[in-house]
């Protein structure tokens, strides 16, 4: 699966956000070691806390089918803003939980290779709090 693959399986999950409040839609995927993917989007809620992001939707799709070996996640969102959809704290500190090195995939109109790669422990999530730490 590479990253562009990964990138159409997330932009599919945007008709399915729920998300009435922001109209900000996300939809992610996630590949795991043995190639298998999870896909995810946000979900809203009128209490706005309980919003859960297309990433960690994904995550829980995941766990919740014995997966949690994660390799990469692509992530894109419906807006016509450029490389608007890196996950958010929270996202990243529950990617990191269990892959410190996921490799996130965000689509780009101003790369000529259509994505920009980040390694979360390197560039997204650097000095976190780990299970390391405990
Ligand atoms: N959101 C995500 O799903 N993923 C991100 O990486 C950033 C933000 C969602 C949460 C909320 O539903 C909407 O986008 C606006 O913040």
């Amino acid at each position: 699966m590479n990253n562009l693959e990964l990138l159409e399986m997330a932009k599919k999950m945007i008709p399915k956000a729920y998300a009435p409040y922001s109209n900000f839609r996300v939809g992610a995927a996630l590949l795991c070691s043995d190639g298998s993917v999870y896909t995810g989007c946000n979900i809203e809620n009128a209490a706005y806390s309980p919003t859960i992001c297309a990433e960690r939707s994904a995550v829980c799709c995941a766990i919740c089918d014995g997966h949690k070996d994660f390799v990469k996640i692509a992530v894109v969102s419906d807006s016509d803003k450029d490389s608007t959809s890196a996950p958010c704290g929270v996202c990243r500190q529950v990617l990191y939980e269990f892959n410190p090195e996921i490799i996130v995939v965000e689509e780009s109109k101003n790369d000529k290779r259509g994505y920009i790669e980040y390694k979360l422990n390197n560039d997204l999530l650097p000095h976190a709090f780990g299970p390391e730490n405990l």
